[in-house]
């Protein structure tokens, strides 16, 4: 009878002792230990997979976020597509994992809720950080983070930073096209709010794409962002809605009535508005 198959034979690395392995590169052990269900039910740790995962799917986010920000700031767009673009293939990648955590049934999740305590993904900096750094800016979401000053420096970093939306209008300014002074100059930190002049400027762009194609192509994976985004939050909710109904979430508020409400957030919105007069 044949050896069994030793792939070492044909230059398999089989010898850690002393040169860094998959696991070390890692950080397996750390990754790895990191899931402390407080209860014995069993669908906890999914629960805590879940969550897990997607922040670290949010982590390469913000990397990719931030660097497409940095790319349009300096007029080179091409790089900043390519971030984008794999931005909004990761928000896909959060919608479809959302079809594991839908096998958890209300009374699984009864089963270890009140463990949670008043922990909720609304506490998540880095979803804020995300919306902050996109362009959603409601400086009430900082005070969650009040009892942390080192996120709470992120989070005041990033809200004195322009947004995504505020670099690509800066970028629109810089190739000639009529951006209201108020919009380039404006108090970086407060809620964005809908702007005709800004409309007319992306009109302008889509009335002629030819013309403004890097703007155009811009202003497309900017929709496509926030088309993935926005099917995230309509995910969570449904979702949330199967597993709670209409009871309050554990973070305090009213659950599938505040999560509704955020349905009707706008990241961009003229990009969104234009559309109708076209
Ligand atoms: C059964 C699973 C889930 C339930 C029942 C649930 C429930 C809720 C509820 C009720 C809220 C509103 C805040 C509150 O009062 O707690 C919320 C917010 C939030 N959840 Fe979940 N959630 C679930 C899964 C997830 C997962 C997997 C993530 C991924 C990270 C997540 C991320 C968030 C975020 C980021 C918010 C804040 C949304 C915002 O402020 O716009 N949730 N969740």
């Amino acid at each position: 009878m044949a050896d069994p198959y030793d792939p070492g034979r044909e230059g398999a690395e089989m010898s850690f002792e002393g040169q860094m392995s998959y696991g070390d590169y890692l950080a397996l052990d750390a990754i790895l230990s990191a899931q402390a269900p407080l209860s014995d039910a069993h669908d906890e740790m999914l629960f805590i997979v879940q969550h897990q995962t997607s922040e670290l799917w949010m982590r390469l986010m913000l990397h990719e976020l931030s660097a497409a920000r940095a790319r349009i700031a300096a007029d080179d767009l091409a790089p900043a597509f390519k971030m984008l673009a794999r931005v909004a293939r990761i928000m896909e990648q959060l919608n479809s994992a959302w079809d594991v955590l839908r096998t958890m049934t209300p009374s699984d999740y009864t089963r270890f809720r009140t463990a949670l305590g008043a922990s909720s993904g609304f506490q998540s900096w880095q979803y804020r950080l995300i919306e902050y750094a996109a362009g959603n800016r409601n400086p009430a979401m900082l005070k969650p983070h009040a009892h942390r000053p080192d996120i709470l420096a992120r989070l005041e970093a990033e809200l004195a930073r322009p947004s995504l939306y505020d670099e690509a209008l800066r970028a629109a300014a810089r190739a000639g096209l009529p951006v209201p002074e108020e919009v380039l100059t404006r108090d970086l930190r407060a809620p964005w709010t809908a702007h005709d002049g800004v409309e007319a400027v992306w009109r302008i762009v889509y009335d002629d794409p030819e013309a403004h194609w890097t703007l155009y192509d811009l202003a497309e994976k900017l929709v496509d962002f926030e088309d993935y985004f926005r099917r995230w939050r309509f995910n969570h909710v449904t979702t949330v809605e199967r597993v709670i109904g209409l009871k309050r979430g554990t973070g305090g508020t009213g659950g599938v009535s505040y999560l509704r409400r955020m349905l009707e957030v706008e990241l961009f919105p003229e990009l969104w508005h234009l559309r109708t007069g076209l």
